[in-house]
């Protein structure tokens, strides 16, 4: 099968294309999926550019890619949600591997793609999708922020223009929530496209006055990962929390401050419960996933190069061209 991978780290040129032998047949509750599409996710992009060194190491030439969309091609014998031949998508665990044409995966990261939604859409939803989700609801509990007098809360999306911006602020959005969201200029009539209800140029000499404005915020969701908690905490009313998708390890944020009420890192679960949820909003309409461009596998090193670029919704590699 046809995989697209890095053998060293650097910009988006190192990746190609290598051929590796097919997974063996599935054993236990495992799934080989026939994988239509695949997404790019900011972590493939840190991954490649050697930011994230200790999930490569010893498995060069590393196979990126944590979302896949596909056919289940054979069920291990202890499977017993899914059916050969049901379309799924996944969230594949640290090691990746999911940019090849076939996938071995655990039933439980897997939800039923319904015949609505395209495979691209599914995988592209995956990974930025369930970050933003669970960031929202299952970190911030944004359902349960009010301001007073029963009025929705305001949410800041910093990094609304990424994969999991562009899903944090129409699930913010959905839920009820005021959203502002912060993006490069260029970007801020596409992010408004997206519900939200103010857009604000991050580079924009009086950014800290405009957040002042729009302020104070319930739930602040860091999707681009840049920010530290002490320069989006002056934006917080009382009681709000900072939601940050920097992966911290949970040792080291107790280790911050015990207990602490107003800031939360999220660690991606692959609750196949949320990804079914996040693609029903899909097949109805509800939640738009924003995939700029679709790319052939043949192409992964312009695929990377477009998201690194553009910072903008969904890039998607066919792994069926
Ligand atoms: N914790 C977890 O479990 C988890 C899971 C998935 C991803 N992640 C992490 O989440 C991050 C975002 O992922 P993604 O897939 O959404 O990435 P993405 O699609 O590449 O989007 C990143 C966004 O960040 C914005 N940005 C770049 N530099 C910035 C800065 N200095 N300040 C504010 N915004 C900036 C960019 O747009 P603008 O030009 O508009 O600013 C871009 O829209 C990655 O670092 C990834 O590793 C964590």
């Amino acid at each position: 099968m046809r995989v697209g991978c890095f053998a060293s780290f650097g910009d988006a040129s190192v990746m190609r294309i290598e051929r590796r032998a097919a997974p063996a047949a599935p054993c236990g509750a495992e799934l080989l999926v026939g994988v239509d599409a695949s997404s790019i996710n900011g972590t493939d992009l840190g991954l490649r550019r050697g930011d994230l060194p200790p999930l490569t190491w010893g498995r060069m030439p590393f196979v990126p890619g944590f979302d896949v969309a596909g056919r289940v091609l054979a069920t291990g014998p202890a499977v017993t949600a899914f059916s050969v031949g049901d379309r799924v998508a996944a969230l594949l665990p640290h090691r990746g591997g999911g940019l090849a044409e076939q996938v071995l995966l655990a039933q439980d990261r897997a939800a039923r793609i319904p015949d609505a939604v395209a495979a691209t859409d599914a995988a592209a939803v995956t990974l930025a999708g369930l970050t933003a989700l669970q960031a929202l609801h299952r970190h911030g509990r944004l359902r349960a922020r009010q301001r007073p007098g029963g009025r929705p809360p305001r949410v800041l999306v910093s990094g609304a223009a990424g994969g999991i911006g562009s899903f944090g602020v129409q699930l913010a959005a959905l839920a009820g929530g005021e959203v502002t969201g912060t993006t490069s200029a260029a970007k801020t009539g596409w992010v408004r496209d997206l519900g939200a209800h103010r857009v604000l140029d991050r580079r924009a000499d009086d950014l800290a006055a405009q957040l002042r404005v729009a302020g104070p915020f319930e739930l602040v969701l860091d999707a681009a990962g840049r920010s530290r908690h002490r320069e989006l905490a002056p934006y917080l009313a009382p009681g709000g929390i900072v939601v940050s998708v920097r992966p911290l390890h949970p040792d080291v944020l107790r280790a911050l401050r015990p207990g602490r009420a107003d800031f939360a890192a999220v660690r991606t679960a692959a609750r196949s419960a949320d990804l079914a949820a996040l693609l029903h909003l899909v097949a109805t309409g509800r939640l738009r996933v924003p995939v700029e461009h679709v790319v052939g596998l043949g192409d992964v090193a312009r695929a990377h190069e477009l998201a690194e670029s553009e910072g903008r919704g969904k890039v998607v590699v066919d792994l069926t061209a």
